[in-house]
């Protein structure tokens, strides 16, 4: 028999309306007018997470391929993309949410305990799939994020912990980018004098500033000298190596120095793709901590100083969280190692030949 489509029930709206059960009207109480707010925007942020993860989850396999079809990053890219539009969309709802008073959402909290979107497991598989460090996670009173969950529940996110991450598929890419060797080039001590040139550069500029005195320019150069030491660990792999082991680091060494080759000659046609896939990834990392500040200032604003119904300290425990969970800070850090164009070695012509798009008729 043909069957004909039907609007409510290919939604499933049977199951999506009838989800919104106020715990405030329990046993025929009176409901708590914003419950329903409440309910409904956190269902339309769990919605939002299904999408993203679906986007995420077909990015991390098409990049966990080896090789990569370069066919296929137009669709990566567009699919990033398309999370990064998501992202702003989450901010607003939190601002509808916001029009709940903390004397409205006091009407129903207590009902709540000791449910909390702490036990987002949406929101957990997101990080995780993003690469979030374990090792970097807060822990609720002592205990890690998954001790407030069912067990089904920690256990799906445990093993999620060694699913492949965007950051790892990501790091195995770079590190595998072709234009890393140049033959007899050695691009990166060409590199390194062009670096150490900056450096004397600048060390004179503080040196010989007429508009400072003696204790800021001794503090000033003081700190010019962690800058130094910073590029010091991007030559010597045993250090970057101990900066990965201590979590300060999260891409390997050669990753790095790929998407550092990627971003300081981003104008070779070859690298337009991959310099736009690494912009995007920080314009994710800047979107899901734009989530997060959003999140935490609107607790502040609903329930000041006080404990969270899942038991943290509230907004101090989401500030805190914003900090330390975000991913691709590596590719932040990238821009601590530019150069001036015109200062940067110039790549050998048949380098810059193989860089270039050519397109052979006949
Ligand atoms: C009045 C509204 C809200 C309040 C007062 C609130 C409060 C809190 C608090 C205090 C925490 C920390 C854990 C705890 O102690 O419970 C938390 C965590 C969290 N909330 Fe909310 N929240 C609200 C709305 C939302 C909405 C709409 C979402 C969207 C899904 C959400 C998602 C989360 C997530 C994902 C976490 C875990 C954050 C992390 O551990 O990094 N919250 N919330």
């Amino acid at each position: 028999m043909e069957r004909v489509r039907y609007y409510w029930d290919y939604l499933g709206l049977d199951d999506l309306l009838g989800a919104q059960r106020l715990a405030s009207a329990e046993d025929g109480a009176t409901p708590a007018h914003d419950e329903m707010l409440f309910i409904v925007t956190h269902q339309a942020f769990e919605l939002w997470f299904k999408q993203i993860l679906w986007e995420l989850e077909s990015v991390v396999d098409t990049l966990a391929a080896v090789p990569v079809d370069e066919r296929d990053m137009g669709q990566v890219l567009h699919r990033l993309e398309r999370i990064k539009e998501i992202q702003p969309l989450l901010v607003q709802q939190f601002a509808v949410l916001e029009t709940m008073t903390p004397l409205d959402f006091l009407d129903f909290r207590d009902q709540l305990i000791p449910a909390s979107g702490f036990q987002s497991v949406q929101f957990r598989l997101i990080e995780n799939r993003l690469g979030l460090d374990p090792a970097k996670r807060m822990k609720i009173q002592g205990a890690p994020y998954t001790s407030r969950l069912s067990q089904e529940h920690a256990q799906r996110l445990l093993a999620s912990e060694s699913q492949p991450t965007l950051l790892g598929v990501l790091d195995a890419w770079l590190a595998r980018t072709p234009f890393l060797h140049f033959g007899d080039f050695d691009f990166w001590s060409a590199y390194r004098d062009a670096v150490t040139a900056m450096i004397e550069r600048d060390r004179k500029l503080i040196a010989t500033n007429a508009s400072l005195d003696e204790v800021s320019r001794q503090q000033q150069l003081d700190a010019f000298e962690t800058t130094v030491e910073t590029f010091a660990t991007l030559f010597e792999r045993e250090r970057w190596e101990d900066l990965r082991a201590r979590g300060k680091r999260r891409l390997s060494h050669e990753a790095f120095l790929a998407a550092l080759l990627i971003s300081l000659y981003r104008d070779e046609p070859a690298f337009h793709t991959p310099h736009r896939l690494l912009r995007t990834l920080v314009d994710l990392d800047i979107g899901f901590n734009a989530f997060r500040n959003a999140h935490a200032q609107l607790v502040h604003r609903t329930i000041g100083g006080r404990i969270g119904t899942g038991g943290t300290s509230g907004h101090e425990y989401l500030e805190a969280a914003a900090r330390r969970h975000r991913v691709f800070t590596d590719l932040f850090d990238l821009a601590t190692y530019s150069v001036p164009r015109d200062e940067l070695p110039r790549l050998p012509a048949e380098v810059r030949q193989q860089m270039a798009f050519r397109f052979q008729s006949g």
